[in-house]
């Protein structure tokens, strides 16, 4: 049985949907932005949550043993790394989390390193807090993308602070081990501090992904949560590994000054049913995302559209080079948004190497990938 069909989100007061409306202006675009999945959460997760709503007081909640218990049997069945449950500290979010440490871990202008393109809320979460952005820009080599070490060591040279995003978004990359390593040699060698976003890491295709705590620096902070994976993100939580206890107390000092010490009762429920009983899901899952990036490629091939789909080794997110369908990056934008009706994300919000790209979230059904293929070619062919 197909369990990744469609499914309608009316009434749900889903972002994707109804900012679509604004974002677009239009009612009729196929909203494919936001990284949340058009599709349900699994079974345990849902039965977990209904068993906890029956009990009709949703009071203060503790993050119980059970909590960090199914996380350190994650981290030990899928990717082989043996974590303490002390080095665990509970959170509401990565891009809370992405915030409280560049609080914990620099002051007014000190410099953070970011690689660009990038998930937009690196960028703006340096500048709130007015840190000064370095730019380590990849390379975008024959339609894939390197980190440019060289740079990279340079800037590392005056930075406090390294937010990677591993795997990484919008390009797609599961980072290799050396690739890793390397990063994490030069950040050693100048004594930066590593925060690691690893929110899309089960969501690898091709072996699994490494884990910057899996490199034994003790200047490091791992952010994960379940939500990308299981399609849980509205439940709002996540958590943050940090084996050195220095690094762990400043995080934690800082989370506690903004008032956050309890978690969502949903949220905890939903973490400990995915960690113990979501593997074989996920496995679905993933054969689902797979079936639909070859609906994507082949649809972009057999139809002859000029637009280069960069390889997706992690994520349900397509980063699209859209350089050869139009030279200016509004053409581009008005070409999906008015005459395909496709809500993909402008490539311009992701920084520096955004410009002639656009991010499709392919994480729905394969009906709504085949149509939105449709329109695609539809709009293309009354171009040409
Ligand atoms: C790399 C990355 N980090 C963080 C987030 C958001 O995480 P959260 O909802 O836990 O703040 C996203 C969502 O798109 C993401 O892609």
């Amino acid at each position: 049985m197909n369990q990744f069909l469609e499914i309608n989100r009316t009434g749900t007061y889903s972002v994707k949907y109804e900012e679509s409306k604004t974002l677009f202006d239009s009612t009729n675009v196929i909203p494919m932005w936001v990284a949340d999945m058009d599709i349900a959460a699994p079974k345990v997760i849902v039965e977990a949550i209904q068993k906890r709503a029956q009990h009709p007081i949703y009071g203060y909640t503790i993050y119980p043993k059970e909590y960090f218990g199914s996380i350190v049997l994650w981290m030990k069945k899928r990717y082989g790394l043996l974590i303490q449950e002390s080095w665990v500290v509970p959170a509401n979010g990565v891009v809370t989390s992405i915030n409280f440490a560049i609080e914990a871990y620099s002051n007014i202008d000190d410099s953070i390193i970011v690689q660009t393109p990038i998930y937009p809320p690196f960028m703006s979460s340096v500048k709130n807090h007015r840190r000064k952005l370095l730019e380590n820009k990849l390379l975008y080599i024959d339609g894939k993308y390197h980190i440019d070490f060289e740079d990279f060591e340079e800037k590392a040279k005056e930075a406090k602070l390294f937010l990677l995003s591993s795997p990484h978004n919008p390009t797609g990359r599961a980072w290799s081990k050396e690739e890793l390593t390397n990063l994490m040699e030069i950040c050693k060698k100048y004594g930066v501090v590593v925060v690691s976003d690893e929110i899309h890491a089960d969501l690898v295709y091709k072996g699994h992904n490494i884990s910057f705590a899996s490199l034994g620096y003790d200047r490091s902070v791992v952010l994960n949560s379940p939500s990308k994976t299981f399609n849980i993100a509205g439940l709002k939580t996540s958590y943050a590994i940090i084996p050195n206890k220095k690094l762990r107390f400043a995080y934690q000092a800082v989370q506690k000054n903004a008032g956050i010490e309890s978690g969502n009762p949903f949220g905890i429920e939903a973490l400990i049913a995915a960690y113990n009983e979501g593997d074989l899901w996920l496995e679905e899952l993933k054969s689902h995302l797979r079936g639909n990036i070859d609906l994507i490629k082949n649809s972009l091939k057999a139809n002859r559209i000029p637009i280069k789909p960069i390889d997706t080794e992690a994520t349900f997110l397509m980063w699209l080079d859209c350089k050869e369908l139009f030279g200016i990056h509004k053409q581009i934008t008005d070409f999906f948004y008015k005459e395909a009706k496709l809500g993909l994300s402008d490539g311009i919000l992701f920084g520096n190497g955004g410009e002639g790209f656009m991010r499709l979230n392919f994480g729905t059904s394969s009906g709504v990938i085949s149509l939105a293929m449709k329109q695609l070619n539809e709009a293309y062919a009354r171009k040409h």
